[in-house]
């Protein structure tokens, strides 16, 4: 893949219009916590001059992109290679003790979806599915080695999945004659199951939900949310854009059920009809902004 092209961000001005608001000029350094291909941080960065950016994400292959697409900001770009639920421990080994603002644009990038294995179900690729490749869990252990039971909780949880129990129950009797190995081995055995007219919506859900449980993602989130709390400064705000309602449903809960948070969106922010013309990923995305009391 062209290593120019990464991810087209979305959301982004309003994103950034609420973390650097106009009264809030001693920014002293925000907290990218999903880096990707750097859109917001560069934003970020060129905006505010005096503000320095920690730059988090567990794939590497970010990491190694920010470092040099972004290498004119060396200066102000603290870049880790970590996961966000370790926010204290980065934030405090970085040399702050709280920040001015904490962002999180959740989900895959176009990077991950197009060129690391297993995230698509369109391209034929090996069960990897790992945001982190030094983390041991994969997609291929979890469809071949999880019980029935395990898979139809996940299925139904992670992927809404009406027949959960019934593709569960498939995928543990397909499995006895061959292991899935491919991506295109799950979705042959999908091509079995679901009528064709659901086949691309069943298989987006599927997938959802066994890369929600190999990256943990939603045990990530809360953790998180938990966390940024305590890291604000008085008035310092944090926003996340989420992609599907069960990430949506934990951001929300966690903002309104905090007593050192006040909601600035009370509904969410969602995408112009200009910017889902250009860009149709963020026709689901929903910006949830708090600011600490
Ligand atoms: C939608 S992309 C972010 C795109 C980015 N905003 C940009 O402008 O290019 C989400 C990124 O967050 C990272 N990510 C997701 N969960 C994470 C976690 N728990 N810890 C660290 N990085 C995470 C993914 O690896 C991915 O690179």
């Amino acid at each position: 893949m062209n290593d120019e092209f990464y991810h087209e961000p979305v959301l982004v001005k309003e994103t950034i219009d609420f973390l650097l608001a106009k009264d809030r000029k001693d920014l002293n350094v925000i907290v990218d916590c999903t880096l990707g291909g750097g859109g917001y941080t560069k934003k970020i960065l060129e905006s505010s001059p005096g503000c320095k950016v920690i730059g988090i994400d567990r794939d590497v292959y970010a990491i190694r992109h920010c470092k040099k697409a972004m290498s004119e900001f060396s200066d102000r770009l603290i870049l880790v290679k970590d996961n966000f639920s370790n926010i204290k421990e980065i934030v405090r080994n970085s040399g702050f003790e709280q920040v001015s603002g904490i962002m999180m644009d959740l989900g895959l990038s176009t990077h991950q979806l197009n060129a690391e294995e297993g995230f698509s179900y369109q391209r034929d690729t090996p069960l990897d599915m790992r945001a982190d490749k030094e983390q041991r869990l994969t997609a291929k252990d979890v469809l071949n080695k999880f019980g029935e039971r395990e898979l139809t909780k996940i299925l139904y949880e992670y992927g809404e999945l009406k027949y959960g129990k019934q593709i569960a129950k498939n995928i543990v009797l397909s499995r006895k004659n061959k292991e899935f190995t491919t991506t295109f081995d799950i979705v042959n055995m999908m091509r079995e199951l679901v009528p064709p007219r659901y086949l691309n919506s069943d298989l987006s859900k599927l997938f959802q939900a066994i890369r929600i449980e190999v990256n943990a993602e939603l045990v990530n989130l809360i953790k998180i949310l938990e966390d940024s709390a305590d890291l604000l400064e008085s008035g310092a705000r944090v926003a996340v854009v989420s992609y599907h309602s069960l990430e949506d449903r934990i951001v929300k809960n966690a903002f309104r059920g905090s007593e050192k948070l006040k909601v600035l969106t009370k509904k969410p922010v969602e995408a112009s009809e200009e910017e889902i013309a250009v860009n149709t990923r963020s026709r689901s995305a929903k910006l949830r902004v708090a600011e600490k009391i």
